[in-house]
């Protein structure tokens, strides 16, 4: 049953090792600037995104929804990106158009976050079988349930494959991603779910579909490989696969430098200090989603806190980096470790950071 997979990932996510993989963000230094010329009171840490302001660039993940669990998350969540000034994701909305009855859990975030940026969430798997007027419906009802400023479509293949009751179905997806982006008269934003996004995915979505964001959720942070298999019972597998994907410091280098749109960083951000790593390789927001879920499950206090914690490291980062304000984030000098530069260079990406060897 539906829900009780939605209540399952929570359990498992919130209560077992599922995190895994390499993101790399231990390979980006940022240089201190002793001098930085400004007081920290003068660094303003604010964007504006999808006409929303935010306080800074930060936006709570994709997790959940269709449960009671999910709407007592949500209702802390929306409270937070309310007060605080940041935006936030729903989990898949699949469950709520299949099951109206379930829709009062993402209802409570257009309820308890009038104002905040609120993106509306999809699965790629599930529209590529939907006819362009029945999928024309499924996003207007996704955007309408939580009033939403833009709309997320998620590229989860590794879940699909190691889900027990999985729909690894992928053929198609570009095309209606295209028809996505033409009705859905909101911003469309691709994400994946923590394997990351190559350069040539990240391509074939700049020529065929055009988005306004690419949420890399790269490898390093919550593995739903792991999180199916324990559901499935197949450890063996999961074992095999352990960390594949895209770390998300790389998959940020290789999207940025093909792409021209917003990149989201995900996938393992753990910190305000990995989140401005993420701007200074190229990213413009960044975004968390497993320890947000674990601080929403204690309430309303802890989760406003943590993400006061994550502003005030964000913060601090850019003091310490000399940057008045975002936009001089994203132009700080950056080295990266070994592995970083190993990767970057084997993939041919010319990352501002790094001067590739000339090839004659
Ligand atoms: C319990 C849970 C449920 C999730 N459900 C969704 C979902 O419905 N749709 C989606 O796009 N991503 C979903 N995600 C994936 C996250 O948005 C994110 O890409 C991934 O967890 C990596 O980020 P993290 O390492 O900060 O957790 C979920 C994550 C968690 C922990």
């Amino acid at each position: 049953m539906i829900e009780s997979r939605k209540d399952d990932h929570i359990k498992i996510a919130a209560g077992q090792e599922v995190e895994e993989g390499e993101n790399l963000f231990n390979e980006v230094h940022l240089i201190h600037i002793a001098l930085p010329e400004i007081d920290y009171e003068d660094v303003d840490t604010s964007i504006t995104v999808f006409n929303k302001r935010l306080s800074f660039p930060f936006i709570i993940g994709a997790i959940t929804g269709g449960t009671e669990t999910a709407e007592k998350v949500n209702t802390v969540l929306a409270k937070c990106a309310e007060e605080l000034g940041i935006g936030m994701y729903v989990g898949s909305q699949r469950i709520a158009i299949v099951k109206p009855e379930t829709a009062r859990s993402f209802r409570v975030v257009a309820e308890n976050a009038p104002t905040a940026l609120k993106i509306a969430n999809l699965g790629a798997p599930q529209v590529s079988r939907l006819d362009e007027k029945v999928l024309s419906d499924w996003v207007s009802q996704a955007i309408d349930m939580i009033n939403a400023d833009a709309i997320a479509i998620h590229l989860n293949p590794a879940q699909e494959v190691f889900q027990p009751e999985g729909e690894p179905w992928f053929r198609g997806v570009l095309d209606k991603l295209r028809f996505i982006k033409r009705v859905a008269n909101r911003p469309l934003i691709v994400k994946e779910v923590g394997n990351g996004i190559s350069m040539e995915v990240a391509k074939a979505l700049a020529s065929r579909v055009n988005p306004d964001a690419i949420d890399v959720a790269g490898v390093g942070g919550t593995s739903f490989i792991r999180i199916e298999s324990i559901r499935a019972g197949t450890t063996d597998e999961a074992n095999v696969f352990s960390g594949w994907g895209i770390p998300t410091a790389a998959s940020i280098c290789e999207v940025r430098s093909v792409y021209n749109g917003l990149v989201f960083a995900s996938g393992g951000v753990r910190s305000g200090l990995d989140g401005a790593k993420a701007i200074a390789i190229g990213a413009n927001v960044f975004s968390m989603s497993k320890p947000l879920l674990i601080s929403a499950l204690k309430g309303y206090n802890e989760a406003r806190a943590f993400i006061s914690r994550l502003f005030k490291e964000f913060k601090t980062a850019m003091f310490m980096t000399g940057s008045k304000n975002v936009e001089e984030l994203s132009k700080v000098p950056v080295v990266f470790g070994p592995t970083l530069i190993s990767w970057l260079s084997q993939r041919g990406v010319p990352c501002k950071h790094i001067t590739l060897p000339n090839p004659k």
